[in-house]
């Protein structure tokens, strides 16, 4: 009997896989450029005036992210510091985890590492898809984070994003459908679609797309400082390499010069 339930089990275990990637909501991609300074210090900036609030990135230092960024001492303080912290100080914040337990129902947790937890194309998604639900305490709710307790904090640049039915193009195996004799985009109307109200934010769709994209390249280096140095490392290990083999051979023939 024991055997035939988990026999059972087993059976019935891809049918839940299959309502988990139903119920999943698409990642969107993103391409990120850790060498794109602009982008890292515009992604920096708004880490700073917007997440910094809640969010600390506690395992990194501004003096590290300043020289990085090619941000100077002067301009890192004046526009990026607002906590009374000094340049060699870790991005700590004021919260304390438990008032802000009681404020949102959970701890905004550190974000120095949350692109490598996460992933870059999940957190471009999370930060674009929040949108008014009535129901939730703060009003809005996640796409990606079902019941998040992160109020949307970029709701003034984006705009007020509201959920609902909109004529969307069919897209089946990954390709987007077209008719075959007219050739216009196939369409359906789905129900569960987000639409920005015009003109309630300061930044265009495609600006707060760039925006998000710049904040999330600062997460992805935040996430892995050295990655950049690590490269550049590499490409002088492989350089050595392919020099010392060719005196590696040259050396492996004279000895078996006599053998042969
Ligand atoms: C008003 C406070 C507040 C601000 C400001 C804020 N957040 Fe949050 N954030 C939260 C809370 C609270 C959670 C935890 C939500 C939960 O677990 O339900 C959270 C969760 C997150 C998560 C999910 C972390 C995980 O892996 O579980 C990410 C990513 C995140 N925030 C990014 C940001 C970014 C980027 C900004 C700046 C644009 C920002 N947050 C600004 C309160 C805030």
């Amino acid at each position: 009997m024991k055997k035939q339930f988990i026999a059972l089990m087993f059976a019935v275990l891809p049918a839940f896989a299959l309502a988990q990637a139903a119920l999943e909501y698409p990642n969107d991609h993103v391409d990120i450029d850790l060498a794109d300074k602009a982008a890292l210090q515009d992604g920096a900036r708004t880490f700073a005036n917007y997440c910094m609030g809640c969010h600390s990135a506690k395992f990194q230092r501004y003096e590290r992210v300043a020289k990085d960024l090619g941000i100077s001492e002067e301009l890192m303080m004046d526009n990026l510091v607002f906590t009374g912290a000094k340049i060699g100080d870790h991005m700590k914040i004021g919260m304390q985890p438990n008032d802000a337990k009681v404020w949102f129902g959970a701890a905004p947790p550190d974000l120095t590492l949350v692109a490598r937890v996460r992933g870059t194309d999940w957190l471009y998604t999370y930060l674009r898809t929040f949108y008014e639900d009535p129901t939730r305490p703060y009003g809005v709710n996640n796409k990606v984070f079902p019941n998040v307790g992160m109020p949307n904090v970029l709701v003034g640049l984006q705009g007020r994003q509201v959920i609902g039915c909109k004529q969307v193009q069919v897209v089946e195996h990954g390709k987007k459908q077209y008719d075959p004799l007219t050739g216009a985009p196939i369409t359906h109307e789905a129900c569960d679609q987000l639409t920005v109200v015009p003109k309630t934010g300061a930044l265009t769709e495609a600006e707060f797309d760039q925006k998000i994209h710049n904040l999330v390249t600062f997460l992805a280096y935040s996430a892995n400082p050295v990655k950049l140095e690590s490269q550049r490392i590499g490409v002088y290990v492989l350089l050595y390499l392919a020099f010392f083999f060719v005196f590696a051979y040259l050396l492996k023939r004279e000895y078996w010069k006599d053998v042969h």
